[in-house]
């Protein structure tokens, strides 16, 4: 598929009203991203990662700004909307899992499979067992998150947004609670996405990840402080760090 933008924002700013207290947790962002591309995003602890996959993935609104994703300006969306807009349009791995505890691994991935894209539950069943087996979890889909290890748990929040196979995904710390070895691995799976007109958002504390991109985006409290460009970005699995 040619290439398009995908993403595309304008003076974006977003705020918290913390009592007497205003937090500017985005300040004035503009940003492009392209389909087929890798967006890896760096900066220190607090600086408005989060916020910033939040404002995209239609978890939250901007305070300021326009943001256009296919097309389509989604700054003004109702709650509904935005649900909406999620099922559709976007993957998400959360920074802190946010897997369902009474719910299986395999159940976690077929739940919005079945409920939310309308999938008969035996098709649910097997993709959530296929994705489950990319990220090294084939043999335990019967297990309830309390009884796996957070990198378990983390990769099975993994399969959950992989198998959705959704235009844009958003990775938040991917790879945090995992070994260097399955951490290679699965960024390998998460960038291969990156192709028949999809997306993929990766944000790290690694800087040498930042030669995986098609683009680097540097963030420092709330601004992009520095953007850079490579048409020709590594392979993840020949790196060493
Ligand atoms: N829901 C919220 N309410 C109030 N402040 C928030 C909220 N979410 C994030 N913040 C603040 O916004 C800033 C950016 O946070 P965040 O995007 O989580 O940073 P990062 O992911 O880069 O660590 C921080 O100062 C944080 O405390
Ligand atoms: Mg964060």
């Amino acid at each position: 598929m040619r290439e398009r933008t995908l993403i595309d924002i304008k003076g974006m700013s977003k705020s918290y009203r913390m009592g007497e207290v205003t937090v500017h947790a985005l300040r004035d962002l503009n940003l492009s991203v392209r389909s087929n591309q890798v967006t890896i995003i760096l900066g220190p602890s607090g600086c408005g990662k989060t916020t910033l996959l939040n404002q995209i993935g239609g978890i939250d609104s901007p305070t300021k700004g326009t943001i256009t994703v296919n097309g389509k300006q989604i700054q003004n969306l109702n709650q509904k909307q935005l649900t909406m807009y999620r099922q559709r349009n976007i993957g998400f791995v959360f920074q802190f899992f946010n897997l369902i505890p009474n719910l299986t691994a395999s159940e976690n991935v077929e739940f919005v499979l079945e409920y939310v894209m309308d999938m008969p539950s035996k098709d649910a069943h097997e993709r959530a067992q296929g994705y489950l087996e990319k990220v090294g979890l084939g043999d335990r889909g019967d297990h309830y998150p309390f009884q796996l290890s957070g990198g378990e748990q983390q990769r099975v929040s993994i399969a959950r947004a992989l198998a959705k196979e959704p235009l844009i995904l958003l990775a938040d710390e991917p790879t945090g609670e995992l070994d260097y070895t399955t951490g290679k691995k699965i960024l390998k799976l998460l960038t291969s996405v990156a192709n028949d007109g999809r997306a993929v958002m990766i944000v790290t504390h690694n800087k040498e990840l930042a030669k995986i991109g098609h683009k680097v985006l540097y963030l420092r409290d709330g601004r992009i402080v520095k953007e850079e460009r490579n048409d020709d970005p590594e392979d993840v699995t020949k790196l060493e760090w």
